[in-house]
């Protein structure tokens, strides 16, 4: 990494899901604003994420969300030395949201466009949680969209050791809420209700993939859950919501902690960071700090506001380009698809 003189700036600029955010980091680990305007409250009226609507609302958010940004940090354009935007993985019409704005203050300002892969920002969360974390780590990055095991290597490189076949954790989460009648999003609803549960109450199937055994796949248990829920509800018998939610989180975390300590050992890497959405789950934070700790390793994961959706982490991330000097054309485009590593 080069030797940094002078400090650095950078604005973070984030609209790949339902949030538009905003944010100046300076260093790559002080953060001087973080602005996140959430649509969530629209999208709990549709059970999820409408696309149509998310861009819509990006476009009359995102130029008030990066004022108030910078305002906040105290920091005018001129100082700011990149823009750090993210281009995929996401929904294309909201991600180009984001990105125009991105690409039309670089332009303008003469600056570089550093083009940040939103589950890369999500594992750089953690830096700013802990200043003593460097690579190489292991990454467990479970959102909405993606469940990975990734080795981070550097700063600016990574291995991708195993992913979902099928649905993500958070996809998950989101789905066995939505037939239980719980709000969008699901997983904070499904970890609030799993307090007053037995975990154990339930055994929903866990698939530990012995020819691939840092891949994952959730589908099968998503649909025991479902059909447990429908099976019931026909021979008219009482479901304990708790205990259905409780037992879900307790499979769901049994099988992301076995695989992570699995990696942990294959890789004989000594420390883990947890990334995405669900990594706000206490539950899953607190089992996994523990095995890692029974396994000689150590847990970082992020503060709860870092581990959603935000600019922070993409600025964070974007940092750590513009010091290797990663800079993204401007004709860089949206890619919804982007994979990790
Ligand atoms: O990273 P994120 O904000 O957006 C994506 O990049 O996908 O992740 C959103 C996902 C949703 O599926 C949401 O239900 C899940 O993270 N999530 C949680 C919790 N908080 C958010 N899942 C389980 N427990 C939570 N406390
Ligand atoms: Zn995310």
């Amino acid at each position: 990494m080069d030797k940094v003189e002078q400090d650095i700036y950078i604005l973070g600029i984030e609209s790949s899901c339902d949030e538009t955010a905003a944010a100046v980091v300076k260093n790559g680990r002080e953060v001087l604003s973080n602005i996140i305007s959430s649509q969530i409250v629209i999208h709990r009226k549709f059970g999820g994420v409408v696309p149509e609507i998310a861009s819509r609302k990006h476009i009359e958010h995102i130029i008030p969300v990066i004022h108030e940004a910078l305002k906040r940090a105290g920091v005018t354009l001129k100082q700011i030395d990149g823009i750090a935007v993210t281009y995929g993985p996401g929904l294309v019409g909201a991600l180009l949201v984001g990105l125009a704005a991105a690409k039309a203050l670089a332009w303008a300002l003469d600056k570089p466009l550093l083009g940040v892969n939103h589950l890369e920002g999500h594992v750089f969360a953690n830096f700013i949680n802990d200043p003593s974390l460097e690579p190489p780590f292991l990454a467990l990055v479970v959102s909405g969209g993606h469940t990975s095991l990734m080795k981070v290597t550097g700063y600016n490189s990574f291995e991708l050791l195993g992913q979902t076949r099928d649905d993500a954790a958070g996809e998950a989460f989101d789905k066995i809420a939505r037939v239980m009648g719980l709000p969008y999003p699901g997983g904070p609803e499904i970890e609030k209700l799993a307090l007053e549960g037995n975990p154990q109450a339930i055994s929903f199937p866990r698939a530990m993939l012995e020819d691939e055994p840092l891949a994952f796949s959730f589908s099968g248990m998503k649909s025991s859950v479902i059909n447990y829920l429908h099976n019931e509800k026909q021979a008219g018998r009482p479901v304990n919501k708790a205990d259905v939610a409780a037992s879900f989180q307790e499979a769901m975390t049994d099988v992301l902690v076995q695989k992570t300590i699995l990696a942990l050992k294959g890789t004989g890497l000594k420390e883990v960071v947890l990334a995405g959405g669900v990594s706000a789950n206490k539950y899953l934070q607190h089992k996994l700090d523990l095995a890692a700790e029974q396994a000689g390793a150590r847990l970082v994961h992020p503060r709860p506001i870092l581990c959603t959706d935000n600019a922070v982490m993409i600025a964070c991330r974007g940092y750590y380009m513009f010091l290797h000097h990663s800079y993204s054309a401007m004709t860089l485009n949206a890619d919804p698809a982007l994979k990790l590593g």
